[in-house]
């Protein structure tokens, strides 16, 4: 009996322990000098000194040891859309931009929209990715089929309100009841892409990017989210806003009194107004779109002070040459994974934003709001996921470097300071100075309620 494994030891024994020598170490509020040991996947010690040797040493003088982070709202293709991005280049992308976890997003060919697609889907992932990934599945009224989705991992119901987005749209309010009441049975949240169909042009009509995105009004997402918050204040499930896009969303959901709700801004909604897209076009068309320079501010004033949830990427990788074509024709959506910290650390050395912020925004609060309570965090028996940073170091944004397919950004060009020195997931090194060092399938698929 004696030589029987357990799974946690199976699928860990076989990984080499690493010592992190003398960074300046994250706790809830500040840096400390010290050591870290992972062994077995896991943080086992943290202390000013270690003494033991461990098989791989990383000596991080200069460098800030952070929680790694965690992305709540990504889209790694794969499967038919594998030309897009698949499991492999997207966490590659997700290593590089220090992200540890990465929960991807349900409207794929074929859509997450089952238990058998789901599981589809993670044995596929299995052997490809080099981060954690869970899976958010497509929105269903259907009480069975939802509570099935639960009990098999995913992490969310998500709702498309916006026409261009079918099959899985669901338009009218008591269809959206519907599956509110389905999540809440099943012990689900409910992610949302909250944007009523509003347009007053058809498509066809639409001769430029700025036409394109003049005609997905804010109005669109006010409406939405005013919506959706009646409906949740009726059943009461927990509902996740994604991409917000104006500051008014942000208060409104902040000042809910549910409790229940919680609300996510991009960096291109916080970095980028919709004057950028007379420039770039294609480059910066994404839904929802991008809004005046003001409201652009405001909404990263808000962030900044704390109104906002989390930060995720929305990271929807599509090829330049489906990007190219005629407006209404362009996919929307932007590769996002490998800019987001650069182009965040830069403000924290501009003083627009604190560590501390950053820190929640980007790691312990999607960590709590999606029950990974092993993650978020670096102390004792937390999981083997962090990252070191150097704040120091200068760089610019060079799309032809990305690991992701997608070689374009509206951020190309832009100079950063603070970058990615290393990642580490589950103990291991999957990314430092610039290279992936991690091999496909050294990532873990994750399920919702086996607590990260
Ligand atoms: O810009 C976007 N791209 N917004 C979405 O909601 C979907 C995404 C995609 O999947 O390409
Ligand atoms: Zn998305």
């Amino acid at each position: 009996m004696d030589n029987l494994k357990s799974p946690e030891n199976e699928e860990t024994s076989g990984l080499p322990s690493l010592l992190i020598r003398d960074a300046h170490i994250w706790t809830e509020n500040h840096t400390i000098r010290g050591s870290i040991l992972i062994d077995h996947g896991r943080i086992q010690k943290i202390a000013r000194r270690i003494a033991e040797r461990a098989d791989e040493e990383i000596l991080a003088r200069r460098l800030v040891a952070l929680p790694g982070l965690v992305d709540a709202h990504v889209h790694l293709r794969d499967m038919r859309l594998s030309y897009k991005e698949d499991f492999t280049t997207g966490t590659a992308a997700a290593a590089a931009g220090g992200f540890t976890t990465v929960l991807d997003m349900p409207n794929t060919l074929p859509p997450t929209d089952s238990v058998q697609r789901l599981r589809l889907k993670a044995r596929r992932a299995s052997q490809k990715i080099l981060v954690n990934v869970g899976f958010h599945t497509a929105a269903v009224g259907d009480r069975w089929t939802a509570k099935a989705m639960g009990a098999a991992g995913a992490f969310s119901m998500k709702l498309y309100l916006p026409k261009p987005i079918a099959p899985l749209t669901v338009g009218d309010d008591r269809a959206v009841a519907e599956v509110l009441k389905a999540a809440k049975e099943a012990s689900l949240p409910v992610t949302v892409h909250a944007e009523d169909a509003a347009q007053a042009k058809t498509t066809r009509e639409i001769r430029t990017f700025k036409e394109l995105v003049a005609s997905r009004s804010g109005n669109a997402e006010t409406s939405a989210v005013n919506r959706i918050l009646r409906l949740q204040k009726k059943v009461d499930c927990q509902i996740h806003f994604c991409h917000l896009t104006l500051p008014s969303s942000v208060s409104a959901i902040g000042n809910s009194l549910s409790g229940r709700v919680s609300s996510e801004v991009t960096p291109h909604h916080t970095l980028l107004s919709k004057d950028s897209v007379e420039k770039l076009r294609w480059k910066a068309w994404m839904v929802p779109p991008l809004r005046p320079e003001q409201v652009k501010n405001s909404l990263f004033r808000k962030m900044a002070s704390g109104n906002a949830t989390i930060i995720a990427t929305d990271h929807a990788p599509h090829t330049i040459k489906e990007k190219r074509q005629p407006p209404h024709k362009s996919p929307p959506g932007i590769p996002g994974l490998e800019t987001a910290m650069p182009l965040m650390l830069t403000m924290v050395n501009k003083g627009k934003l604190s560590l501390r912020r950053l820190v929640s925004l980007l790691s312990t609060n999607p960590a709590k709001l999606f029950s990974l309570s092993s993650k978020g965090r670096l102390e004792k028996g937390a999981e083997g996921d962090m990252i070191l940073v150097d704040m120091k170091k200068r760089g610019k944004i060079d799309p032809n470097k990305f690991f992701s397919k997608a070689h374009y950004s509206p951020f190309e060009g832009w100079k950063t300071q603070g970058a990615i020195h290393a990642t580490i997931v589950n103990g291991s090194i999957v990314y430092r100075n610039e290279e992936i060092t991690g091999k496909p399938g050294g990532g873990k698929v994750l399920r919702n309620g086996s607590g990260g």
